[in-house]
């Protein structure tokens, strides 16, 4: 009978794409798919960004027991690599962001002696190629860590300091996952701008991932605003590949709180990288993340971020509550705001975001775009797809013939509040 394995992911798409890592060690085992009822080995891929992410594995695994007492856990990601001894209480192994290569060493197809932490602190074997799983799109990573230190971020503990794949490597995985379908990629990091490998920066790394035949489509995140560039912004606009979308984090309008944040730039600088993106990429679309009641944020600094999501208009941002984190400088500061505060002004700014989202996506009404197609959509017979500048678009299939992984041109015909619907241009 074939082992069976269920997994279940928290965070980013750094996550993601490491428990895609453990889904093909374990396949390349002969384990297969199941529910969490059915599997001998349950996976549970934490995050630790915020204190209720990080509750979240500990309420998972209890779920776990309650359904599955048998099967063999492991406690992986974020929270793992920051608290590898609680973690290892409630599970059988306890693996860290940075010990993937370890556990693909470790792993036996028996489960025998399956009892182990790994974590270290310095990542092993960054330049390995792990499998895939047969998409659309793959995600590849070519930076980990973060050197930046933002005063509220967990991340450079839980994913320590930043280290370069080598670019063969990366080009050769992005060959890999080209000839096994995939039509675009995601280039990973927690600072894609910081990408340095023998003197190739990001953007040398961009042209040559351009350069690969089959593939059709390039994105990346994050790129932070200190390092995000003029010529980034037009090497944007001339590699083909490179598809029209920025995620650009904000995090606060107000210049005072951006300096208790550490993040190293002004309103008025980050606001000048926005319209270096929006000159060499007139149709781009630029998305953002915002935090709410830092601590010491005044209602006056809050209204500078009102001020400053009126002013650009992103066409999207992910906003969150403030929340204190393990070793990060911020949960000292005194002048914490109260979480009934917190709400109050995420309440504003998603209403104020969802008006001009609203604005910003009737413009698309009518309007043609190439899309990819990346899976059955929820309603049947429909396809869900992607334009370049990241907007999803649902397609219905019943005439045609469109799988995943084809690129069309759409044209759109309604605009819904998180998507939008399209018809197949026929010419
Ligand atoms: N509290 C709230 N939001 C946070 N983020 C990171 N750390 C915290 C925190 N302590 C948000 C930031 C970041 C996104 C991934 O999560 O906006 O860009
Ligand atoms: Fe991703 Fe950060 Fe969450 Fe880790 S803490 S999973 S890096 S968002």
């Amino acid at each position: 009978m074939m082992m069976k394995y269920y997994i279940k992911t928290f965070g980013c798409q750094m996550n993601e794409r490491d428990s895609e890592k453990i889904e093909s060690i374990l396949q390349e085992s002969g384990f297969e798919k199941s529910n969490l009822k059915e599997a001998d080995v349950i996976i549970v891929n934490s995050c630790a960004v915020r204190e209720k992410s990080e509750k979240k594995i500990f309420s998972e695994i209890g779920r776990i027991k309650n359904i599955n007492k048998k099967a063999k856990v492991v406690a992986m990601g974020c929270v793992a690599q920051i608290y590898p001894e609680k973690l290892s209480k409630i599970s059988d192994v306890v693996l860290g962001t940075t010990s993937i290569y370890d556990f693909k060493n470790f792993f036996n197809k028996d489960l025998r002696d399956f009892k182990a932490i790994f974590v270290s602190n310095q990542i092993i074997n960054p330049d390995y190629i792990f499998g895939h799983l047969k998409k659309p799109t793959a995600y590849i990573d070519i930076i980990y860590g973060c050197n930046n230190f933002c005063t509220y971020c967990v991340v450079p503990y839980t994913r320590l300091r930043e280290i370069s794949r080598s670019y063969k490597n990366i080009l050769q995985e992005i060959n890999n996952v080209v000839e096994n379908g995939a039509k675009e990629v995601i280039l990973l990091g927690q600072n894609v701008n910081s990408y340095n490998f023998d003197g190739v920066n990001f953007i040398r790394l961009l042209e040559m991932i351009n350069k690969i035949d089959k593939l059709k489509r390039i994105r990346f995140v994050t790129s932070h605003p200190k390092d995000f560039s003029e010529d980034l912004a037009i090497a944007m606009s001339q590699l083909d590949k490179v598809c029209e979308h920025l995620h650009l984090p904000l995090q606060s309008g107000s210049d005072r709180v951006l300096r208790l944040m550490r993040r190293k730039y002004t309103f008025k600088e980050f606001a000048k990288k926005v319209e270096y993106f929006r000159k060499y990429n007139p149709k781009g679309s630029i998305t953002s993340d915002i935090i709410v009641g830092f601590p010491m944020e005044t209602e006056d600094d809050f209204k500078q971020t009102i001020k400053a999501l009126e002013e650009i208009k992103f066409d999207e941002i992910y906003s969150f509550k403030y929340s204190n984190r393990p070793f990060a400088k911020a949960s000292l500061m005194p002048n914490q705001v109260s979480d009934e505060e917190k709400a109050k002004r995420l309440n504003i700014i998603q209403n104020l975001q969802s008006k001009i989202s609203e604005q910003i996506n009737k413009s698309y009404l009518n309007s043609e775009h190439e899309v990819l197609i990346e899976s059955k959509a929820k309603i049947s017979n429909q396809m869900q797809a992607r334009t370049r500048t990241n907007k999803i678009v649902n397609i219905d299939n019943t005439y045609f013939n469109l799988k995943e992984g084809d690129i069309v041109n759409v044209k759109i015909t309604k605009i819904n509040k998180h998507s939008f619907n399209g018809e197949i241009c026929i010419n």
